[in-house]
Parts: C-alpha cells; structure tokens; sequence
C-alpha cells in the first residue's frame, strides 16, 4: 500500500491504491481545506507534492484554471481533491495567507 507523508506535519500514513488525496488526508485527520467540496470548484485544497508528483494523471483544464487561483503556487503544485495516490507520496501543505491572521497559528 503507498505511504504518504504530509508535511509540516510530519505524520504518514498507508492508504489503497487509488485513493482520492483528499480524501486519505481528511479520513486521518491531517486538515486540508476543501471549500467546495471536493468539486475542483476552488483552489482551498491545494498542495504541493514533494515525491510522487510524476504519479498523478496529467491534470484536467478546470484543475488547472482553479490552481492559477492558489496562493503559494510551486511548478509541483496540484489540487489534493484531484489527485488518485498510487505511489508512495510526500505532500506539503502550504501555509495561507489567511491563517496568519487565526491566533492559534
Ligand atoms: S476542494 Fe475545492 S478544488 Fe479541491
């Protein structure tokens, strides 16, 4: 089964073959925010993945015009919800801009 480890979390886990990265994440309680959904309808869940990125299938249009919208965008950046794990991963959740303002960051 493919491990992934989040950063800066530093917490890995084993999921299936084919598991939504999303869904691997919010099912072990490591937070990604996911505004719509899941729906690749906003740029919340974005992510930039460290190792595995040749794994994932090329991106669609839509994902890549709401990935133009995320902040911190890197050339390994893709949208968690988009993303079927098939290798072992390393993903980094990026900081938002909007959590500097949360006190408990
Ligand atoms: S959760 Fe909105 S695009 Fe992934």
């Amino acid at each position: 089964m493919p491990k992934i480890k989040f950063l800066p979390a530093d917490k890995e886990i084993e999921v299936a073959e084919g598991t939504n990265l999303l869904d691997a994440a919010l099912d072990n309680n490591i937070q990604i925010d996911h505004n719509c959904g899941g729906n690749c309808a906003c740029s919340t869940c974005h992510v930039v993945v460290e190792k595995g990125f040749d794994s994932l299938g090329e991106m669609t249009e839509d994902e890549e015009d709401m990935l133009d919208e995320a902040e911190n965008l890197t050339d390994q950046s893709r949208l968690a919800c988009q993303c079927k794990v098939v290798t072992d991963m390393v993903i980094n959740i990026p900081p938002k801009e909007s959590d500097w303002e949360d006190d408990t960051f």
